[in-house]
């Protein structure tokens, strides 16, 4: 069965059906999801929905655009919910420059005091990196996150690059921008990357693969980017499926998954 590693399903985008959508996956071939927050709201949601379906996990962590509205206070609540038996990840974090709020030193601080809380919670971290290549590697290798080890969600940079995350023996969350016509530069990544380094995720909602390109995005989407990736290494559907899943319960230390 598919793990989907970093999914929304708190979003407002899922209110008229996530009870129907989420209990329905099993049986569409979908065996483990993992939810991710990405601000405080979404954290106390994200951990709800990992307590009422057994296939969800879930992660805690505040996205670097909404990283303005931690305080010490908030952090240290968000401490706390690490310790919840379903949190698998700190994520997700990072920089994102293509939006300018807030300014790179708040999203630089909150970075790096996420990356150290997951090497005191023995988590791994689920890093967001947008027109931030640089300053996310070189922040990387300063505060050792390859400690906490992780996953590079919605890879988007070079093959190069990839490269220099590879050295800090890191994953690479590969979604539905690989099945786009235009994505010559990502299909280069994939077709570099060993395939015991890639996941499967949709960042539903959004996202969503060819012939679905536009609408909103479920993990049932992930049979498409499963396929785009089976082709790309001459490999079975079936292959990259197993393969991915393994992969995915080596990131988030997950025993057992359908
Ligand atoms: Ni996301």
């Amino acid at each position: 069965m598919i793990f989907e590693t970093h999914a929304h399903y708190d979003d407002k985008a899922f209110d008229e059906d996530r009870e129907e959508l989420l209990r329905t996956m099993p049986e569409e071939g979908i065996g483990t999801i993992v939810n991710i927050s990405s601000n405080l709201e979404s954290i106390e949601k994200t951990i709800a929905l990992a307590k009422k379906y057994p296939f969800v996990y879930a992660a805690v962590g505040i996205h670097p655009s909404d990283s303005g509205e931690l305080t010490e206070e908030s952090f240290a609540w968000m401490k706390e919910q690490c310790g919840h038996e379903k949190v698998v990840a700190v994520g997700e974090i990072g920089l994102d420059y293509y939006w300018k709020e807030p300014e790179a030193a708040v999203q630089k601080k909150w970075f790096e005091r996420q990356l150290l809380l997951a090497q005191e919670m023995n988590l791994p971290v689920i890093i967001h990196s947008r027109e931030a290549a640089k300053d996310t590697l070189d922040m990387m290798k300063a505060l050792h996150a390859e400690k906490s080890g992780g996953v590079i969600h919605c890879y988007s940079y070079t093959k190069e690059m990839a490269a220099e995350f590879l050295k800090l023996d890191y994953f690479f969350g590969i979604g539905g921008v690989v099945t786009f016509q235009n994505a010559k530069k990502l299909k280069e990544a994939v077709a570099y990357l060993p395939m015991d380094k890639i996941v499967l995720e949709t960042d539903s909602p959004y996202l969503a693969p060819v012939p679905n390109r536009g609408k909103r995005n479920c993990s049932k989407n992930l049979v498409y980017v499963a396929q785009e990736i089976a082709q790309i290494k001459g490999i079975s559907y079936e292959e990259v499926v197993e393969t991915t899943r393994r992969n995915a319960m080596r990131l988030y230390g997950i025993e057992e998954a359908r």
